[in-house]
């Protein structure tokens, strides 16, 4: 047994006060939750104290907090391990400190109802019906059931891992600047249904998220989803998957996402880093060895970059050399091989990376797909193989 300090953030509604810090001192082994320490405080020192849970499992998805300002499940948390992470934040200014208080939070990027309890029906929920989460197959329904082969499934299996417990949604950087952004937990489930054979719209779902300002382009990559989830869903990389179907599909983005992550590639293949006086010829006049080929719309979104580009040479953080486009330097010879041999190798390996596909080999892959297999009496992450 141990003795750990929680400091909770507090919003009780009915005392018509705000947010406010309690710490309470629970004893606990290490290895329990810190949703464990939560339910001791609530038992013996205040009922009050209000906190989502059930399955105490990390299955049911209820018990989303923030731990030491990292979105996730209080009952996956170890308590002996977000003391550690405590301690450790709190030495950051270089005094060693221990027992530093676990810092407690509702989730963010909605709003709170009560202590720890947010509202997930305002924003969570609602662009979960967004996506519109449920097979839209066509043609003529079967007789009994849709019959598919589990290895078709096997791309969504991870999407399927996920327990709607909101955390990737709390953790959202994007979504703290535009609140309209669809989201990593929406997204992921859209990919859910767009990588389902048996759905019959995947042109039309890609095309609606591709399309919305607030849609599939609105994610800055920032890998904060993916250190959130609990259960590995990592929303972003299904995010990434829609894109690139999305391009596949040649579906065009009123952002030219698209375009902008093409840039993005061929830039580098090009250079070795990134020129970024190049990325808004590229991204929407794509010319040919460096030369613009003008267009309307590139002319355009270069004229409205201006003020982008004359901020940073005003304040002498870039060089004016390094405002105009296709003046970067390369990297020197060997550099530029390895990166080219990084292209070769994406280029020749052009595999899906995810929980349950992973590796290169064919060997691994199929023992993966075996095991993926298997999962599907998991009921966690089941592959629906039947049904519509
Ligand atoms: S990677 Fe994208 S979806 Fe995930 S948290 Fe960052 S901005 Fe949000
Ligand atoms: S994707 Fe992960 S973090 Fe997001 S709601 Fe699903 S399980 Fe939770
Ligand atoms: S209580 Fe069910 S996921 Fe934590």
């Amino acid at each position: 047994m141990a003795e750990y300090t929680i400091k909770v953030r507090r919003f009780q509604p009915e005392s018509g006060e705000g947010p406010y810090w309690e710490e309470f001192n629970v004893d606990l082994e290490p290895s329990l939750a810190v949703l464990d320490g939560l339910l001791q405080a609530k038992d013996n020192e205040d009922g009050s104290l209000a906190v989502r849970c059930s399955c105490r499992a990390a299955i049911c998805g209820s018990c989303g907090m923030k731990i030491n300002g990292q979105s996730g499940l209080g009952c996956k948390t170890q308590i002996g391990e977000a003391q550690e992470l405590a301690n450790k934040k709190a030495s950051a200014s270089g005094e060693k400190v221990e027992n530093a208080p676990i810092v407690i939070e509702p989730m963010g990027n909605m709003p709170v109802v009560k202590d720890l309890v947010t509202d997930m029906e305002s924003t969570h929920w609602t662009k979960i019906r967004r996506v519109t989460p449920w097979l839209l197959p066509h043609g003529e329904a079967p007789e009994r059931e849709y019959i598919v082969e589990p290895e078709s499934m096997l791309d969504i299996t991870q999407s399927m891992a996920c327990i709607q417990c909101g955390a990737c949604v709390s953790s959202c950087l994007s979504m703290e600047a535009d609140p309209d952004f669809i989201g990593p937990a929406a997204l992921a489930k859209a990919y859910r249904f767009v990588g389902d054979p048996r759905d019959g719209e995947t042109h039309e779902r890609l095309h609606d998220l591709a399309d919305d300002p607030h849609g599939i382009y609105d994610c800055t990559h920032c890998f904060s989803c993916i250190d959130a989830c609990p259960k590995d869903v990592a929303p972003m990389d299904q995010i990434m998957r829609l894109r690139r179907k999305a391009g596949e599909e040649g579906i065009e983005d009123p952002n030219a996402g698209h375009a902008h992550e093409m840039a993005f590639v061929k830039i580098i293949e090009k250079k070795g880093t990134l020129d970024e006086a190049m990325l808004v010829q590229e991204s929407y006049a794509p010319g040919i060895k460096g030369k613009l080929k003008p267009s309307k719309r590139g002319i355009r979104e270069t004229i409205k970059s201006l003020p982008t580009i004359l901020r940073p040479l005003r304040k002498r953080k870039v060089k004016l050399r390094q405002a105009i486009p296709g003046t970067h330097h390369k990297l020197p010879g060997d550099a530029m091989k390895d990166v080219q041999a990084v292209y070769a190798h994406a280029e020749e390996h052009n595999e899906e990376f995810n929980l349950y596909i992973k590796g290169e080999e064919g060997e691994l892959i199929d023992e993966n797909v075996e095991k993926g297999i298997q999962r599907s009496t998991d009921p966690d992450t089941a592959p629906e193989v039947k049904g519509g």
